[in-house]
């Protein structure tokens, strides 16, 4: 059962708590030309900031590596480890760990799933094709993990490869590119010795092709399956500077680049390639098979359902006519409605969340996020299932976002927009524990324009005061953290995009205080050897305590001391 038991001290905040997660805002250093969170001198945020810390109520915490359930401390963290870890209140080894123990153990190519997908293609000559994002940034995939899928496939007797790549300049440098395709362009030429043929066949920017996230734009997922399928170049995005069709994909990517400078690796526009007749080498035909690299879930779903879904459900564009292939995710993406149908590994088995135990407990919650982070409160907090624990008394709420391309000409977003729905909650007395997602530190983080990053943080400071006025006139409590780094490290040449290994906030703002409670300090290691210090996946059981609960023997340990 999830009904928790009551603080045996009859300990209980009766005012909301309010969890603020401010998305990519981490730790960094106090240098104005580097970090512009310190450019912008958020004052409100970090006058909250000084007086927890005197009260006791601040610390700073790991959002990174081992303490996300990430393999190294080199890996740096992400919003789908992060939000699981703050929403489960456990470490969990997550994808890409379960992913590279299956190649290590060989699992995955005994799997049943690869044997038909794989196997079966191969034993009447059918084509394989793979996609994902192509660089080594363990985010949503690892292109070590693409060349063990290659060679895992030549094995099992496929002849015929065409990979299609999504270029990344988001979760590694923004012009880092090229060097992926020609690490893949030397892979696939090794197997021309074994008589296969292994070409890659199409792509383009992850932020144009393909990877959509919480049906932001579905446009996006039409460009590249038109490129991947049909082999066909949408006409928009063809013009006297670019041709969209071309004989390999370096000379694509040097003709996107010269062509549009300011588009980067992440808005490379599709291309497909073609032979030296004019047509694309790697339409999809019935009979194929399709495997889809990615580990991470989120921009995974919306593909895969153009891959799966029948035409009476798939409503969100014309797929033409629709080969009759063998799709598998190299996981599974949504594990409550089950996306995709067939993949090589199962995902992590994320049970007993916060939210589960805090609805049968009694506790009415609400989430609200925009788009672009909308499935990370909710999707990726409830351990990566989709939809509502108990709708009786939960509400999720989604402000709709900008357009991706608009992030860095509009550094708040939908911020605002985002603060009036949760104070309004808050005022409708119907919650008692209350999580938001600002997305700006992320997102704007994401584009690396420095000055753009400042107005995000100046953005959050005016936000961050509105909530703290609207907690504090209910006697609530404003928590607020951070799910990993990212707008806290950037450079005036926009070439720092991705996220970092930061620490983050956690600073507990008690408008009812009475000095009962401090939390623990950052020298004491709660969860003993290993994933040392607190961390993300101690905030659950936190908020447990601050709601009168005792954490269950599960959970990582509570940050909280009674006096
Ligand atoms: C993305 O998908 O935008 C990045 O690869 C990771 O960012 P997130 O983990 O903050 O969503
Ligand atoms: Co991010």
């Amino acid at each position: 059962s999830y009904k928790l038991s009551a603080l045996p001290s009859g300990f209980r905040k009766e005012g909301p708590i309010v969890l603020c997660i401010l998305d990519g805002y981490g730790l960094g250093k106090d240098d104005p030309s580097a970090n512009p969170i310190v450019a912008a001198h958020p004052t409100y945020i970090n006058d909250l900031i000084e007086k927890s810390k005197s009260a006791g109520l601040y610390k700073q915490i790991r959002a990174h590596g081992p303490a996300v359930g990430l393999p190294s401390e080199s890996d740096m963290g992400n919003s789908e480890v992060g939000h699981n870890a703050m929403g489960a209140g456990q470490i969990y080894s997550q994808g890409t760990m379960l992913v590279d123990e299956s190649f290590k153990t060989g699992r995955m190519f005994k799997t049943e799933n690869w044997k038909t997908v794989v196997g079966e293609t191969a034993s009447h000559s059918g084509t394989l094709h793979m996609f994902g994002l192509l660089s080594d940034g363990n985010i949503h995939s690892h292109i070590g993990q693409v060349e063990q899928l290659i060679d895992g496939a030549v094995e099992t007797g496929i002849k015929t490869l065409r990979i299609h790549v999504l270029l990344d300049g988001r979760d590694v440098p923004p012009e880092s590119g090229l060097k992926y395709i020609d690490m893949i362009e030397a892979k696939l030429a090794s197997l021309a010795a074994k008589g296969v043929d292994a070409k890659i066949a199409s792509g383009g920017g992850r932020m144009y092709v393909t990877m959509d996230r919480y049906n932001s734009d579905w446009n996006i997922v039409r460009r590249g399956w038109n490129s991947m399928v049909h082999g066909i170049v949408e006409e928009a995005d063809i013009s006297d500077k670019y041709k969209g069709y071309y004989h390999s994909a370096r000379e694509a990517i040097e003709a996107c680049r010269a062509a549009f400078p300011d588009k980067k690796d992440q808005y490379n526009l599709p291309f497909v390639i073609v032979d030296e007749a004019g047509s694309p080498i790697g339409k999809m035909k019935d009979g194929d098979a399709v495997i889809n690299w990615n580990f991470r879930g989120d921009r995974a779903i919306q593909i895969s359902k153009a891959f799966e879904l029948p035409d009476t459900e798939f409503t969100f564009f014309d797929r033409g006519t629709k080969p009759k292939v063998r799709y598998a995710g190299l996981l599974e993406y949504d594990t409550e409605v089950h996306i995709p149908s067939q993949f090589l590994v199962p995902p992590p088995e994320i049970s007993h969340t916060l939210s589960q135990y805090l609805l049968a407990s009694g506790v009415p919650s609400y989430a609200i996020a925009e788009t672009h982070k909308f499935g990370h409160v909710t999707f990726f907090w409830n351990g990566n299932k989709s939809g509502y624990i108990d709708e009786a008394h939960e509400l999720y709420e989604v402000v709709p976002s900008l357009p991706n391309s608009e992030t860095e000409t509009h550094p708040e977003m939908k911020a605002k927009e985002v603060t009036d729905k949760l104070v309004a909650a808050l005022e409708s007395k119907k919650y008692r524990f209350l999580r938001v997602n600002y997305a700006n530190g992320d997102m704007v983080g994401h584009t690396g324009n420095f000055d753009s990053c400042v107005k995000c943080v100046q953005c959050l400071d005016r936000e961050i005061a509105r909530l703290d006025a609207a907690v504090r006139a209910q006697n609530g409590i404003l928590i607020i953290t951070a799910d990993h780094g990212n707008v806290e490290d950037k450079d005036h040449k926009g070439s720092k995009t991705s996220h970092t290994c930061a620490p983050v906030l956690f600073s507990v703002t008690d408008y009812t205080y009475k000095g009962e409670y401090t939390l623990i300090p950052d020298t004491v290691k709660p969860d003993g050897e290993g994933k040392e210090g607190s961390g993300l996946s101690n905030i659950a059981a936190t908020v447990m305590n601050l709601l009168g609960f005792e954490a269950p023997d599960v959970y990582r340990k509570s940050m909280i001391q009674f006096k």
